[in-house]
């Protein structure tokens, strides 16, 4: 794994359908349950907050779904090569961004206890642990989930 320069101006632009299949190609490479193509479109369809950060290709991603003033942090990855140079706090800050935007009042994820970088990124940016969810993933890699919050 290499070290990327990021370019400062990498910006967030929304995830287009055409995007699909570069994300769940990441999505596969990232996630232990990788969402399928299909998941996204729905994502996309349903009107969710789908972004993508771009230098050529797709490089990284989120999903965000914002209802009853709650905001729920659906999906954050950054493809492997990229990953450890501040791509994922800068996603991290700008889905944040995007919540407070809507208004609410609070924001959720899941997280699996196994997935340390994850965890401490996101208490870097003030999220704690509000309660464990038994068995949230399923098979092959059966986990608990660790449902994060922050308040905005
Ligand atoms: C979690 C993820 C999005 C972080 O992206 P990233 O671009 O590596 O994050 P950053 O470079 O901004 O690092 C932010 C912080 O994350 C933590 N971190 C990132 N990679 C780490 C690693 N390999 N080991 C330990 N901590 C790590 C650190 O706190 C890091 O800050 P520091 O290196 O300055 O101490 C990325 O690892 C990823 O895509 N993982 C696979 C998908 C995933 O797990 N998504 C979350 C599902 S809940």
């Amino acid at each position: 794994m290499h070290v990327v320069d990021l370019a400062p101006s990498l910006r967030p632009e929304p995830m287009m359908l055409d995007d699909v299949p570069r994300v769940a190609l990441i999505e596969a490479q990232v996630s232990l349950s990788p969402w399928s193509q299909a998941i996204f479109r729905d994502c996309l369809q349903a009107g969710y907050q789908c972004w993508v950060y771009r230098q050529v290709n797709v490089n990284a991603y989120l999903v965000l779904s914002c209802a009853a003033r709650e905001a729920h942090l659906l999906n954050i990855a950054v493809q492997p090569e990229w990953q450890r140079s501040g791509l994922g706090g800068r996603i991290l800050d700008f889905a944040i961004e995007l919540a407070r935007q809507e208004d609410v009042g609070r924001m959720f994820l899941e997280v699996r206890p196994s997935n340390h970088r994850a965890q401490k990124l996101y208490r870097s940016r003030g999220f704690s642990l509000l309660h464990r969810r038994k068995a949230y993933y399923g098979p092959p890699h059966q986990e608990d989930a660790m449902v994060f919050s922050l308040d905005l």
